[in-house]
């Protein structure tokens, strides 16, 4: 049983955004009715035209002649856009490839997002889609749908936006089929514009509170959210959380949402929430790496979004997401470098690097989910270190962990959507790194910076089934990614959602 919800008065913060969404809309269809302004045709490889049956003969041949000319020899991704050929009465067509093996659902959202980017500055709204005849062309036109809305996301908090919204028609052979799987994917995309939401928000805007008051928005879709403030995590014993949020005005929390839809022993989400990362007295003063610190609490928007993702659905699985949330600032009453904090465990930490302070909530973090939770397994989220951004950059996720199945399956389905994972290593002498002279560990090493901070979570997550995520460079993505315009990624909601589905749903 979970405890009564707890609910602060303090929230005085007003109601601060109405989240995005894509404003395209789409139907699925057994047959094109030719009403459209813009026609998309998917070829192959091997020069297999889907769709070409239903364009009369002249069409064919010359759209294999404008193919030629172009050089269009359906590479995946590749584009070719033609302008009212003759035998069609849409006014632009665009070819589409798709190379020569099978996608993966990933990659067909990302033919959607090129498409929907191609398309996206064009007057043209009447999108017709070519799907039938593919393998698997209800899930292809779904997952093609689910690229068009991802890339569509704007994230219009500060700003008004004006870009108009198109229709999409799929055609596809089965029309049900598509039809359910596109709804499961918008539950996904629920979570991962919540995410993205929460990260774009300014540091100045998305605090603690007014995280906690997001999250709290969830109990309409039947999730228990509940809340703890600083009175509650001191009466924890969660020093390292309560030491990093010191030096901010605004009291760290501990945020937990649950999404019960089995009666399976619940799996754990743990998410680092640094709503701002100045570094504390460890300032980043170098370049501009502290400008873009309001993402540092994209593992916690990433779990609360997975759990979003989940009760859209009403998904036959039993997630916790922890979100333990802190700002890490200076001020007379920060954390000094040199300080020492008493875990929620037990174990004390020299503070040798106030701006190693993710591991420091982590850890109370996942003592509260082992503590509360009995967890079968636990995930932990977290945008940790800049040693995994050097290592992988951004285009592969940071993976640690002992359990054989847990990387395999993470892995798999990381693969499966494009949110990708590579394994780093978890090691005793990296872990040799973190002991100190006058407490129990220290938070920084000297070495292998990802992996030494995956050895100090590991202390924390004792003898549980445990991956630790490391999404640094992954959360913000400033030119955009294949699927998500410029700014926050909502990276990892895809990645847990799909896994959750694929592998834990009863
Ligand atoms: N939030 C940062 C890690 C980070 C860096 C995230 C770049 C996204 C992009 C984290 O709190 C941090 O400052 N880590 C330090 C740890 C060091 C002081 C041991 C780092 O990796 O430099
Ligand atoms: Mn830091
Ligand atoms: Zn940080």
């Amino acid at each position: 049983m979970t405890k009564p919800l707890f609910t602060l008065n303090l929230l005085a913060a007003s109601c601060l955004m109405t989240l995005s969404a894509s404003a395209e809309t789409f139907s699925f269809a057994a047959d094109d009715q030719g009403q459209s302004d813009t026609l998309v045709l998917f070829q192959q490889q091997d020069g297999q035209l889907y769709g070409a049956e239903t364009l009369p003969g002249e069409t064919q041949v010359q759209l294999k002649r404008a193919a030629a000319a172009a050089q269009f020899k359906g590479a995946q991704g590749q584009l070719l856009e033609l302008l009212a050929p003759t035998g069609i009465k849409a006014d632009r067509l665009l070819l589409v490839g798709l190379g020569d093996d099978a996608l993966t659902r990933g990659e067909m959202a990302a033919l959607g997002a090129s498409v929907a980017v191609k398309l996206g500055t064009l007057p043209q709204q009447q999108v017709s889609v070519l799907s039938k005849g593919i393998a698997d062309s209800q899930t292809f036109a779904a997952q093609f749908a689910h690229g068009v809305e991802l890339k569509s996301y704007q994230f219009t908090h500060y700003k008004a936006s004006a870009s108009e919204p198109k229709h999409y028609q799929l055609i596809t052979e089965n029309v049900d089929a598509a039809q359910a799987a596109h709804r499961q994917l918008q539950a996904v995309e629920g979570g991962v514009f919540l995410a993205r939401d929460l990260t774009n928000i300014t540091a100045g805007d998305m605090y603690p509170a007014s995280f906690a008051e997001e999250a709290m928005k969830l109990r309409k879709l039947g999730v228990k959210v509940k809340v703890l403030g600083r009175k509650e995590l001191e009466a924890l014993n969660m020093g390292a959380l309560v030491g990093v949020g010191k030096g901010s005005e605004r009291e760290p929390m501990l945020v937990v949402a649950q999404w019960q839809g089995s009666d399976a022993a619940p799996i754990a989400l743990v998410g680092k929430g640094i709503t701002f990362d100045s570094g504390g007295y460890n300032i980043k003063a170098e370049g501009s790496s502290i400008t873009n610190m309001k993402s540092d609490m994209a593992g916690a928007a990433t779990v609360l979004g997975t759990i979003k993702a989940m009760a859209m659905q009403q998904a036959q699985v039993n997630v916790v997401a922890v979100m333990p949330l802190a700002e890490n600032m200076v001020s007379d009453r920060a954390l000094r470098p040199g300080d020492v904090v008493r875990t929620a465990a037990g174990k004390s930490v020299e503070v040798t690097n106030t701006d190693a302070e993710g591991r420091l909530i982590l850890a109370d973090g996942l003592w509260y989910a082992r503590q509360h939770y009995q967890p079968s397994m636990i995930v932990d989220v977290a945008t940790l270190t800049g040693s995994k951004v050097r290592a992988l950059g951004r285009e592969f996720t940071g993976l640690f962990s002992d359990d054989s199945q847990m990387i395999t399956e993470l892995t798999f389905a990381g693969e499966q959507v494009g949110e990708k994972l590579w394994r780093l290593p978890l090691a005793k002498a990296y872990g040799d790194e973190l002991k100190s002279d006058i407490a129990d560990l220290k938070n920084t090493g000297s070495t292998a910076g990802a992996s030494v901070a995956a050895m100090f979570l590991k202390e924390f997550a004792g003898d549980s089934r445990w991956a630790h995520l490391d999404i640094a460079g992954n959360a913000l993505a400033a030119g955009g990614t294949s699927v998500s315009p410029a700014g926050a990624t909502g990276h990892g909601v895809r990645l847990l959602s799909h896994w959750l589905i694929t592998e834990q749903a009863k």
